[in-house]
């Protein structure tokens, strides 16, 4: 069967990443969080020391950019973990501290276009699900999947809640919900490649959804897809 790519964007802890992953390995295909990739940008500037009070020195993170090497690795479960240099970096992009940055890092041009061009090249095989904020309007236009999650800013609160509580931490409810609308606002009005839906993706909304009935959802767009004969699938 050809392979095809897929693409799905949304915001901010709306449960895409799950989705994605599990699609991927049921189909076995590749699974990429360009997401991770920007995380690991800002974790590069945290540990050479390129933030500065109130923004980043962006001659030295350009001069920096082609050193930046990113990769992807399964690890003994199955699962990916993003590497900066051939050391995983997994836990440490998902702290606050590279949370708190990375929205910045993700408006600057020069960032993206290099994160594009990588993230282009993994998917020139085809074969790839992809998930993030541009994946279907700018990564891959031509995806012949895509996919556009939400939820309700107070739903997706919730479940970062939820998610802390479990891990053992401990946040407000309030103090989340603000951050959901913040990186909302963020995402959807930066100058280059904002969040958007593109306009041949479907949309999803899962605010009342269980993840096995996301799940299912996908499969069910994934089969339609590939068993359809248009000569945009062959
Ligand atoms: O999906 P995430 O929360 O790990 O994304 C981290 C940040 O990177 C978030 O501010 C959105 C941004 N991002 C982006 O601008 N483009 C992408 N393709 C993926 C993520």
């Amino acid at each position: 069967m050809k392979k095809i790519t897929i693409a799905i964007d949304g915001h901010s802890s709306c449960g895409k990443s799950t989705m994605a992953k599990d699609l991927a390995r049921e189909i076995g295909y590749v699974y990429i969080d360009s997401g991770a990739m920007y995380r690991a940008v800002t974790y590069f500037c945290l540990q050479h020391g390129l933030f500065t009070k109130d923004g980043v020195k962006k001659d030295e993170l350009q001069a920096a950019m082609p050193n930046i090497n990113i990769s992807f690795h399964l690890n003994a479960e199955g699962r990916p973990e993003t590497f900066l240099d051939g050391k995983c970096i997994e836990k440490e992009i998902r702290g606050m501290e590279v949370s708190s940055r990375v929205s910045l890092i993700a408006t600057i041009g020069f960032v993206r276009e290099a994160m594009v061009a990588m993230q282009q090249s993994m998917g020139k095989e085809k074969g790839i699900v992809m998930d993030g904020r541009d994946i279907g309007t700018t990564v891959f236009p031509n995806a012949e999947l895509k996919i556009f999650v939400t939820a309700s800013a107070e739903v997706r609160a919730q479940r970062r809640y939820d998610e802390l509580k479990a891990k053992g931490e401990t946040a407000s409810y309030e103090s989340i919900l603000e951050n959901v609308k913040e990186r909302d606002r963020i995402d959807s009005g930066r100058a280059i490649s904002p969040l958007r839906k593109a306009d041949d993706a479907i949309l999803l909304d899962n605010s009342a959804m269980t993840i096995p009935e996301q799940k299912a959802w996908l499969m069910e767009k994934f089969e339609e897809t590939v068993n359809c004969n248009s000569p945009k699938y062959q």
